[in-house]
């Protein structure tokens, strides 16, 4: 089987790639940065290499690019990072960039090269970096991309390729054609097969818990739902899903919840209600990651308190996806950017194995996974929740009047996202309560209460998100709902900003 490798140099996207290009049917793994000749020897069939983006600047000189590795003569690719330090060792000059770029930007590409081969001449891509890298000496060097302001974002050099964008994310124009055409230039065969995930796993949890129980936190999002699916396929009634309502959910949530699990699907939930220890615990506190410690840890009291009561509960399942481990910094060397509850929350002496069969998934995977154990579409997409609820979309302090205002703001829009059908347009949808009070006016009387934002985006795995263009007429008719009909907010702001430079909750 032919092989294309991934050096990871810290990006938030490096398996990405991986996924890229197992989606296209070609093996691929990730590498350390300290990868060597003598490993690329060990790896049989390999036909390329990709060097992942990074979040350090070259010129800090933190990591390299082993140059041993040309030894190999094969084609290199590199990726925002990985471009960069493949310039570097053309000695082009790095500095830091006019104007950073992050978000969508477009550019001009020669398509006579292989790597844009049947690509227009024009197109837009994903940018996330700060530098600019320019060449003294074009003798050995091919310059293929550039972006509006003329600046090298990509080039070639005999079997080196340079890109300072991001083809792996959806949100660059031709991510697949780019990635066929660097197979193509790699003379890779697309000849790997992925097993069945579903057998796989189903094995894998059987031999591993034997006779134990599981006890499984179901959220009423899809990836809890998928994960309690599956293990309940390997071990049946063995698996406990419990409900701790933290208090922190959306309005009626508790309610659909009952009526799908237990009425529709048959599982036997436990409905456990902490709100009061979680609000308790959330007292007074502000900041974000003490939040979202607080209630990841609360979670667990409160799953070790469930636990007590079954003798042979040993493990606890999690529906944590890649995207959650990512960004909690485990993945490989990225930066940690929030501690997603389900990750970076949890206390060392957890007192049960954890069991996290979906975490090498996207969001997508998880939806596809999800069809195949028999849930309907409209359930799968729905609109991603996050575990911390509406504790990180309260902003600062929480209190169970803020959080009651937030409840009926949010429930609004989401009424008129689905009254207007943009379920499927709107990859999700929700509003924040600002941590500070406005002036308004209404009536003839002074207001003075609480703003919110609406947050409205479009993505396909959560890992860089557009904000959605929403139409004005039907946004004014949401921000008079709310503003009538929810006592406490007299102001409502629509948030603008895509993902990066923005994460799409704001804790
Ligand atoms: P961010 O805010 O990091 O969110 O851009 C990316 C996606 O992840 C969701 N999210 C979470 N999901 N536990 C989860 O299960 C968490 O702690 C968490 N924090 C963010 C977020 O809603 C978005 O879909």
């Amino acid at each position: 089987m032919d092989k294309i490798i991934v050096i990871d140099y810290g990006s938030q996207y490096n398996e990405l790639i991986v996924r890229r290009l197992k989606e296209l049917n070609v093996y691929s793994e990730l590498y350390p940065s300290t990868f060597s000749l003598e490993d690329a020897k060990n790896i049989e069939n390999l036909k390329g290499i990709i060097l992942s983006g990074g979040f350090d600047s070259v010129s800090d000189h933190s990591l390299s690019f082993n140059q041993d590795l040309l030894e190999l003569n094969i084609p290199i690719l590199g990726i925002c990072y990985g471009m960069e330090l493949l310039s570097n060792y053309l000695k082009a000059k790095i500095n830091p960039a006019k104007n950073s770029e992050y978000g969508r930007s477009e550019i001009k590409v020669d398509n006579s090269l292989p790597i844009f081969k049947n690509l227009p001449l024009n197109f837009n891509v994903w940018m996330s970096h700060s530098d600019s890298v320019t060449f003294d000496d074009l003798t050995n060097v091919n310059v293929i991309a550039k972006n509006k302001n003329d600046e090298i974002v990509g080039f070639s050099s005999s079997n080196l390729i340079g890109l300072l964008f991001h083809p792996e994310v959806n949100n660059t124009d031709y991510s697949k054609e780019i990635f066929l055409n660097f197979i193509d230039i790699c003379n890779a065969k697309r000849d790997y097969i992925s097993p069945s995930f579903v057998e796989e796993k189903v094995k894998e949890i059987r031999e591993l818990v034997g006779n134990n129980k599981i006890i499984l936190g179901l959220s009423g999002g899809v990836d809890s739902a998928v994960c309690a699916l599956l293990i309940h396929r390997a071990i049946g009634d063995n698996l406990i899903p419990v409900f701790i309502d933290h208090g922190l959910n959306r309005k009626y949530e508790k309610e659909e919840l009952e009526e799908r699990f237990v009425n529709k699907l048959g599982l036997k939930v436990l409905m456990k209600d902490f709100s009061n220890l979680f609000l308790d615990r959330l007292k007074g506190v502000t900041d974000p990651e003490t939040k979202r410690k607080i209630i990841g840890s609360t979670f667990i009291d409160a799953f070790k308190h469930v636990a007590s009561e079954y003798k042979d509960a040993k493990f606890l399942a999690q529906g944590t996806l890649y995207t959650d481990i990512v960004e909690s910094g485990k993945g490989g060397i990225s930066k940690v950017i929030k501690s997603h509850h389900n990750v970076g929350g949890l206390p060392k002496d957890l007192g049960f194995s954890l069991l996290e069969p979906l975490k090498t998934l996207y969001k997508d995977n998880v939806r596809s996974l999800g069809k195949e154990l028999g849930l309907d579409e409209a359930f799968l997409y729905r609109q991603p929740f996050p575990g911390p609820g509406l504790g990180i979309r309260v902003i600062g302090d929480i209190t169970k009047e803020k959080l009651d205002i937030l409840r009926d703001a949010d429930f609004i829009l989401r009424e008129e996202v689905a009254k207007n059908h943009l379920e499927n347009e709107i990859w999700q949808y929700f509003a924040v309560l600002l941590s500070d009070k406005t002036v308004g006016v209404m009536g003839d009387n002074r207001t003075y209460s609480y703003a919110l934002a609406i947050r409205c985006v479009t993505s396909i795995d959560g890992m860089t998100a557009d904000f959605y263009r929403f139409d004005y007429e039907k946004l004014a008719k949401i921000s008079t709902r709310i503003v009538n009909e929810v006592k406490g907010i007299n102001r409502v702001l629509y948030d603008v900003t895509s993902k990066p430079p923005s994460t799409i909750e704001y804790e």
